[in-house]
Protein backbone atom coordinates (compact mmCIF):
# COMPACT_ATOMS: atom_id res chain seq x y z
CA UNK A 1 0.00 0.00 0.00
CA UNK A 2 1.51 3.40 -0.98
CA UNK A 3 1.07 6.50 0.93
CA UNK A 4 -0.08 9.74 -0.74
CA UNK A 5 2.42 12.20 0.93
CA UNK A 6 0.28 15.75 0.44
CA UNK A 7 -2.50 17.03 0.74
CA UNK A 8 -3.44 18.86 -3.00
CA UNK A 9 -4.24 21.83 -4.34
CA UNK A 10 -4.64 20.35 -8.05
CA UNK A 11 -8.47 20.09 -9.00
CA UNK A 12 -8.74 17.46 -11.48
CA UNK A 13 -6.52 14.99 -10.25
CA UNK A 14 -7.09 11.27 -10.35
CA UNK A 15 -4.97 9.39 -8.61
CA UNK A 16 -3.83 5.58 -9.13
CA UNK A 17 -2.02 3.34 -7.38
CA UNK A 18 -1.60 0.63 -10.26
CA UNK A 19 -2.37 1.14 -13.73
CA UNK A 20 -1.57 0.08 -17.39
CA UNK A 21 -0.60 3.12 -18.38
CA UNK A 22 -1.55 6.28 -17.64
CA UNK A 23 -1.43 7.63 -21.23
CA UNK A 24 -3.60 4.73 -21.80
CA UNK A 25 -6.11 5.19 -18.56
CA UNK A 26 -6.65 9.06 -20.08
CA UNK A 27 -7.32 7.55 -23.92
CA UNK A 28 -10.53 5.57 -22.44
CA UNK A 29 -11.91 8.71 -21.10
CA UNK A 30 -14.46 10.67 -22.76
CA UNK A 31 -11.83 12.90 -23.22
CA UNK A 32 -14.08 16.05 -25.69
CA UNK A 33 -15.26 16.66 -21.89
CA UNK A 34 -12.51 16.00 -19.82
CA UNK A 35 -11.39 19.46 -18.38
CA UNK A 36 -8.35 20.87 -18.96
CA UNK A 37 -5.26 19.90 -16.91
CA UNK A 38 -6.85 16.85 -15.70
CA UNK A 39 -3.83 14.83 -14.57
CA UNK A 40 -3.68 11.03 -13.94
CA UNK A 41 -1.12 10.06 -11.67
CA UNK A 42 -0.35 6.39 -11.27
CA UNK A 43 2.34 4.95 -8.67
CA UNK A 44 2.50 1.89 -10.40
CA UNK A 45 2.60 1.57 -14.31
CA UNK A 46 2.27 -2.19 -15.48
CA UNK A 47 2.38 -1.44 -19.05
CA UNK A 48 3.87 2.23 -19.55
CA UNK A 49 4.48 3.44 -23.18
CA UNK A 50 7.39 5.46 -24.25
CA UNK A 51 8.63 6.79 -27.69
CA UNK A 52 9.17 5.13 -30.73
CA UNK A 53 6.41 2.41 -29.58
CA UNK A 54 9.22 1.08 -26.53
CA UNK A 55 8.52 0.42 -22.69
CA UNK A 56 8.93 2.89 -20.29
CA UNK A 57 10.15 1.32 -17.13
CA UNK A 58 10.06 3.05 -13.96
CA UNK A 59 10.52 1.69 -10.31
CA UNK A 60 6.86 1.52 -8.57
CA UNK A 61 6.36 4.19 -6.06
CA UNK A 62 9.75 5.96 -6.77
CA UNK A 63 8.97 8.22 -9.39
CA UNK A 64 6.29 10.02 -11.45
CA UNK A 65 4.42 8.76 -13.82
CA UNK A 66 1.50 10.64 -15.06
CA UNK A 67 -0.55 12.17 -18.12
CA UNK A 68 -2.28 15.88 -18.25
CA UNK A 69 -4.68 16.15 -21.19
CA UNK A 70 -5.17 19.58 -22.64
CA UNK A 71 -7.37 20.78 -25.23
CA UNK A 72 -5.16 23.21 -27.65
CA UNK A 73 -8.10 24.02 -29.87
CA UNK A 74 -6.14 27.41 -30.44
CA UNK A 75 -3.31 25.81 -32.48
CA UNK A 76 -3.75 23.87 -36.09
CA UNK A 77 -2.42 20.17 -36.22
CA UNK A 78 0.52 21.80 -38.42
CA UNK A 79 2.07 23.66 -34.68
CA UNK A 80 1.51 20.70 -32.72
CA UNK A 81 5.15 21.07 -31.70
CA UNK A 82 4.41 24.31 -29.80
CA UNK A 83 2.95 21.93 -26.87
CA UNK A 84 6.28 19.86 -27.54
CA UNK A 85 8.07 23.25 -26.35
CA UNK A 86 5.46 24.10 -23.84
CA UNK A 87 5.25 20.60 -21.98
CA UNK A 88 9.13 19.88 -21.94
CA UNK A 89 10.33 23.56 -20.74
CA UNK A 90 7.76 23.45 -18.07
CA UNK A 91 9.10 20.17 -16.90
CA UNK A 92 13.02 21.93 -17.31
CA UNK A 93 11.83 25.03 -15.38
CA UNK A 94 10.82 22.94 -12.55
CA UNK A 95 13.77 21.33 -12.20
CA UNK A 96 16.21 24.16 -12.90
CA UNK A 97 13.99 25.61 -9.87
CA UNK A 98 14.92 22.45 -7.65
CA UNK A 99 18.80 21.81 -8.96
CA UNK A 100 19.84 25.28 -8.94
CA UNK A 101 21.34 24.64 -5.13
CA UNK A 102 23.42 21.61 -6.05
CA UNK A 103 24.46 22.36 -9.26
CA UNK A 104 26.66 25.53 -10.74
CA UNK A 105 24.36 26.38 -13.10
CA UNK A 106 21.31 24.37 -13.72
CA UNK A 107 20.67 26.75 -16.48
CA UNK A 108 23.47 25.46 -18.45
CA UNK A 109 22.51 21.59 -17.28
CA UNK A 110 19.37 20.93 -17.79
CA UNK A 111 18.32 20.68 -21.33
CA UNK A 112 16.00 19.78 -23.67
CA UNK A 113 17.16 16.78 -26.16
CA UNK A 114 15.18 17.34 -29.51
CA UNK A 115 11.87 16.71 -29.18
CA UNK A 116 11.09 16.34 -26.15
CA UNK A 117 13.50 14.77 -23.77
CA UNK A 118 15.09 16.35 -20.62
CA UNK A 119 18.22 15.88 -19.61
CA UNK A 120 20.37 16.44 -16.58
CA UNK A 121 24.04 17.09 -16.95
CA UNK A 122 23.96 14.92 -20.14
CA UNK A 123 21.86 12.26 -18.67
CA UNK A 124 17.99 12.11 -18.94
CA UNK A 125 15.38 12.11 -15.87
CA UNK A 126 12.65 12.82 -18.01
CA UNK A 127 10.95 11.18 -20.80
CA UNK A 128 7.60 12.65 -22.68
CA UNK A 129 4.98 10.96 -24.73
CA UNK A 130 1.97 13.45 -25.91
CA UNK A 131 -0.14 11.15 -28.15
CA UNK A 132 -2.81 14.15 -29.92
CA UNK A 133 -6.20 13.42 -31.19
CA UNK A 134 -6.97 15.32 -34.11
CA UNK A 135 -9.80 15.20 -35.78
CA UNK A 136 -10.76 19.14 -38.36
CA UNK A 137 -8.78 20.70 -35.85
CA UNK A 138 -6.39 19.82 -32.55
CA UNK A 139 -8.99 18.70 -30.36
CA UNK A 140 -6.83 17.09 -27.59
CA UNK A 141 -3.37 15.90 -26.04
CA UNK A 142 -2.96 13.46 -23.83
CA UNK A 143 0.97 14.70 -22.44
CA UNK A 144 2.69 11.95 -20.76
CA UNK A 145 5.49 12.49 -18.20
CA UNK A 146 7.88 10.37 -16.69
CA UNK A 147 10.05 11.82 -14.60
CA UNK A 148 12.49 9.86 -12.11
CA UNK A 149 12.58 11.44 -8.47
CA UNK A 150 13.80 8.67 -5.80
CA UNK A 151 15.06 5.57 -8.59
CA UNK A 152 18.72 5.18 -8.09
CA UNK A 153 19.82 2.54 -9.48
CA UNK A 154 18.42 1.63 -13.29
CA UNK A 155 18.52 -1.01 -15.62
CA UNK A 156 20.90 -1.87 -18.56
CA UNK A 157 17.71 -0.88 -20.80
CA UNK A 158 18.54 3.19 -19.04
CA UNK A 159 22.42 3.50 -19.19
CA UNK A 160 22.34 6.54 -19.43
CA UNK A 161 19.39 7.76 -17.08
CA UNK A 162 19.42 10.02 -13.99
CA UNK A 163 17.09 11.03 -10.81
CA UNK A 164 16.50 13.80 -8.76
CA UNK A 165 17.49 11.80 -6.05
CA UNK A 166 20.80 10.92 -7.81
CA UNK A 167 21.66 14.39 -8.55
CA UNK A 168 20.60 16.18 -4.84
CA UNK A 169 21.56 12.70 -2.61
CA UNK A 170 17.72 13.96 -1.20
CA UNK A 171 14.47 12.10 -0.80
CA UNK A 172 11.53 13.93 -2.48
CA UNK A 173 7.55 13.48 -1.63
CA UNK A 174 6.16 12.14 -5.49
CA UNK A 175 2.96 14.89 -4.21
CA UNK A 176 4.79 18.34 -3.50
CA UNK A 177 7.23 17.30 -6.86
CA UNK A 178 3.94 16.61 -9.33
CA UNK A 179 2.35 19.80 -7.84
CA UNK A 180 5.48 21.86 -8.56
CA UNK A 181 5.49 20.25 -12.22
CA UNK A 182 1.73 20.52 -13.15
CA UNK A 183 2.14 24.68 -12.04
CA UNK A 184 5.20 25.16 -14.29
CA UNK A 185 3.18 23.40 -16.80
CA UNK A 186 0.74 25.53 -16.41
CA UNK A 187 2.80 28.68 -16.52
CA UNK A 188 4.04 28.05 -19.91
CA UNK A 189 0.67 26.67 -21.19
CA UNK A 190 -0.90 30.29 -20.30
CA UNK A 191 2.01 31.82 -22.37
CA UNK A 192 0.97 29.57 -25.07
CA UNK A 193 -2.63 30.10 -24.81
CA UNK A 194 -1.81 33.85 -24.99
CA UNK A 195 0.09 33.67 -27.68
CA UNK A 196 -2.57 31.87 -29.79
CA UNK A 197 -2.28 30.05 -33.06
CA UNK A 198 1.31 31.38 -34.18
CA UNK A 199 3.28 30.14 -31.54
CA UNK A 200 5.48 31.85 -28.91
CA UNK A 201 8.69 33.97 -29.33
CA UNK A 202 9.25 33.34 -25.79
CA UNK A 203 8.84 29.69 -25.88
CA UNK A 204 10.86 29.54 -29.26
CA UNK A 205 13.70 31.61 -27.61
CA UNK A 206 13.44 29.41 -24.28
CA UNK A 207 13.26 26.54 -26.06
CA UNK A 208 16.70 27.11 -28.48
CA UNK A 209 18.06 28.24 -25.52
CA UNK A 210 17.89 24.86 -23.91
CA UNK A 211 18.52 22.64 -26.74
CA UNK A 212 20.65 19.84 -26.26
CA UNK A 213 23.53 20.16 -28.74
CA UNK A 214 22.75 23.18 -30.65
CA UNK A 215 25.50 24.80 -32.45
CA UNK A 216 27.86 21.78 -31.56
CA UNK A 217 28.82 19.73 -34.14
CA UNK A 218 27.78 16.15 -32.96
CA UNK A 219 27.58 12.75 -34.55
CA UNK A 220 24.15 11.29 -35.47
CA UNK A 221 22.56 8.26 -37.24
CA UNK A 222 20.17 10.15 -39.88
CA UNK A 223 18.31 7.44 -42.42
CA UNK A 224 20.78 4.42 -40.80
CA UNK A 225 24.05 6.18 -41.71
CA UNK A 226 26.40 7.71 -39.41
CA UNK A 227 26.97 11.43 -40.25
CA UNK A 228 28.96 14.79 -38.56
CA UNK A 229 26.28 17.34 -38.01
CA UNK A 230 25.43 21.02 -36.05
CA UNK A 231 21.90 21.31 -34.79
CA UNK A 232 21.36 25.08 -36.14
CA UNK A 233 17.23 25.41 -34.64
CA UNK A 234 13.43 24.16 -36.03
CA UNK A 235 11.92 24.19 -38.63
CA UNK A 236 7.94 26.33 -37.96
CA UNK A 237 6.93 23.11 -37.73
CA UNK A 238 9.00 21.63 -34.98
CA UNK A 239 11.53 19.43 -37.56
CA UNK A 240 15.47 19.98 -36.35
CA UNK A 241 17.55 21.38 -38.51
CA UNK A 242 21.30 20.66 -39.37
CA UNK A 243 24.20 21.55 -41.43
CA UNK A 244 26.64 18.64 -42.22
CA UNK A 245 30.18 18.29 -42.04
CA UNK A 246 30.04 18.52 -45.90
CA UNK A 247 27.83 21.66 -45.76
CA UNK A 248 24.34 19.41 -46.68
CA UNK A 249 21.25 21.07 -45.17
CA UNK A 250 19.15 18.36 -43.34
CA UNK A 251 15.63 19.22 -42.43
CA UNK A 252 14.73 16.08 -39.83
CA UNK A 253 11.12 14.82 -38.70
CA UNK A 254 11.51 12.36 -35.65
CA UNK A 255 12.20 8.95 -36.74
CA UNK A 256 14.78 9.95 -39.43
CA UNK A 257 17.66 11.14 -37.02
CA UNK A 258 18.63 9.44 -33.76
CA UNK A 259 21.36 11.06 -31.48
CA UNK A 260 24.18 8.47 -30.40
CA UNK A 261 23.77 7.57 -26.96
CA UNK A 262 27.67 8.47 -26.17
CA UNK A 263 27.23 12.30 -27.34
C1 LIG B 1 10.06 8.38 -23.68
O1 LIG B 1 10.17 7.31 -24.29
O2 LIG B 1 11.03 9.08 -23.44
C2 LIG B 1 8.69 8.86 -23.26
C3 LIG B 1 8.30 8.21 -21.96
C4 LIG B 1 6.96 8.67 -21.43
C5 LIG B 1 6.59 7.90 -20.18
C6 LIG B 1 5.36 8.45 -19.53
S1 LIG B 1 5.12 7.78 -17.92
C7 LIG B 1 3.54 8.48 -17.84
C8 LIG B 1 2.92 8.34 -19.21
N1 LIG B 1 2.25 7.07 -19.32
C9 LIG B 1 2.84 6.26 -20.20
O3 LIG B 1 2.49 5.10 -20.46
N2 LIG B 1 3.89 6.90 -20.76
C10 LIG B 1 4.05 8.24 -20.24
Amino acid sequence: MFIFDFEFVISNLIKLETVDSTNRYCGRMDLPNVSEFTTVWALRQTDGVGQRGNHWFSEAGANLTFSVVLHPVFLTPARQFELTKAISLGVSDWLISLIGDYTRSADSEVSIKWPNDVFVGGRKICGILIENRIGVRYETAICGIGLNVNQTVFGAGAPNATSLKAITGREYGLARQLQGVIECLQRRYDVLLAAGGSGSQQLDGDYLNRLLNLGVERRYIYKGSVISATITGLSPWGHLLLTTDDGSRLQCAMKEIAFLHDE
